[in-house]
């Protein structure tokens, strides 16, 4: 048994609440959080689950082995840190911290500590991009030429985060997962259209060495709520539309082809492939159902998540490098690669 406790109840942490306490692996110890009828909420929920103000109170406990903290961003690094070196495994929301360089710092304090840090990136945990990465890891799809994300809403506009930390985030993670390759520049414009508050809409292109390109368009300022992506291969090509309730994930076998035969050099050198269409069968499990048991497997087994820190980290850069970019009005920035400290 994994003896857990919680801090942050806000938005976010009754959804980790719930699915931890449908764990058989997990005994739910305490929940922190500053507001206290968010704690009278989990008392009413969780009766037996002890509740405090005071996060120190689960750090300070020798009976919690692991604390997932769901609190805004710019508390990550201070409490992540703090549960890390008391010894603690570590859940932590997305994005993993403020800055990247409190990003590593935390990898390397897990490393010491011989610790288990998960970021919570939970696209990847889904039964739709777990297909989409078996697709395109199996060849199927050919080489991946492009990656297009729309992400728009009328968004809760956030007051410490801009629109790229807020929703980007998950582009940034679907993408190294599936790609298993980090981009080596990145150019994004975008705005925010009310003085004093963080851009709330943005266009970010990312440049891979490999030739892939990625585009991804995410706003709190729409019409309506799309969340749409295709993925472009050499062989096949894939959609995927989060608002469909069914049949989520298609892939086309639709294609181009170019021949460089001097016979045909007269005729048209491009062919076209239009054949099937399939929508692959996906698992529904909810994916922080999946996600959670991923995590005590791992603190059991003394593995490594597969949204680890250093995936975490990686997503922080590109956040930094998004929105320098963005604020000098698109020019290219090169990604930030540095090496753990450790
Ligand atoms: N993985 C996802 O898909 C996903 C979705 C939504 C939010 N999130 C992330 O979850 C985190 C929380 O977001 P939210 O929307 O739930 O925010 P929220 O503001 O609704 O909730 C945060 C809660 O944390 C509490 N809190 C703040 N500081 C605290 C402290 N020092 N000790 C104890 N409690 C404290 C607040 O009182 C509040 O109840 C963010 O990092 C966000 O990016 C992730």
């Amino acid at each position: 048994m994994v003896n857990l406790g919680l801090i942050g109840y806000g938005y976010w942490g009754p959804n980790l609440l719930r699915n931890f306490a449908d764990l058989p692996r997990v005994k739910l110890a305490a929940v922190s959080d500053l507001d206290s009828k968010r704690l009278e909420t989990v008392q009413r929920r969780y009766p037996g689950v002890r509740t405090t103000s005071d996060y120190r109170d689960l750090v300070r406990d020798p009976a919690i082995d692991a604390i997932a903290i769901a609190t805004p961003v710019q508390s990550h690094f201070e409490l992540g840190l703090a549960a890390l070196r008391a010894g603690k495994h570590l859940w932590l929301e997305k994005p993993m911290t403020g800055t990247s360089d409190q990003a590593r710092t935390l990898v390397d304090e897990a490393m010491k500590q011989k610790r288990v840090l998960l970021v919570d990136h939970t696209f990847v945990y889904t039964g739709a991009i777990r297909k989409m990465g078996e697709i395109i890891r199996s060849g199927d799809l050919g080489k991946v030429l492009y990656y297009d994300s729309i992400r728009v809403n009328l968004g809760l506009f956030q007051r410490d985060v801009n629109v790229i930390s807020d929703l980007a985030v998950h582009d940034f993670s679907i993408l190294e997962f599936l790609l298993g390759e980090s981009p080596s520049a990145v150019s994004a414009s975008g705005t925010n259209h009310f003085p004093g508050t963080p851009e709330n809409l943005a266009y970010i292109t990312l440049f891979y060495d490999s030739g892939t390109i990625a585009h991804v368009n995410v706003s709190w300022l729409a019409p309506v709520k799309v969340r749409q992506i295709l993925i472009g291969g050499s062989k096949k090509m894939i959609t995927y539309d989060d608002m469909e309730s069914s049949e989520k994930v298609k892939v086309y076998d639709k294609g181009v082809s170019f021949t460089d035969d001097p016979e045909k050099i007269q005729e048209m050198r491009v062919g076209y492939r239009t054949g099937d269409m399939w929508a692959p069968k996906l698992d529904a499990t909810e994916a922080l159902r999946i996600e959670g048991d991923h995590f005590i497997d791992c603190i059991e087994r003394g593995e490594t998540p597969r949204t680890d820190g250093s995936l975490g980290v990686r997503v922080v850069e590109l956040i930094e490098a998004a929105t320098s970019s963005m604020r000098g009005r698109g020019e290219s920035v090169h990604v930030r690669r540095q090496e753990s400290k450790t």
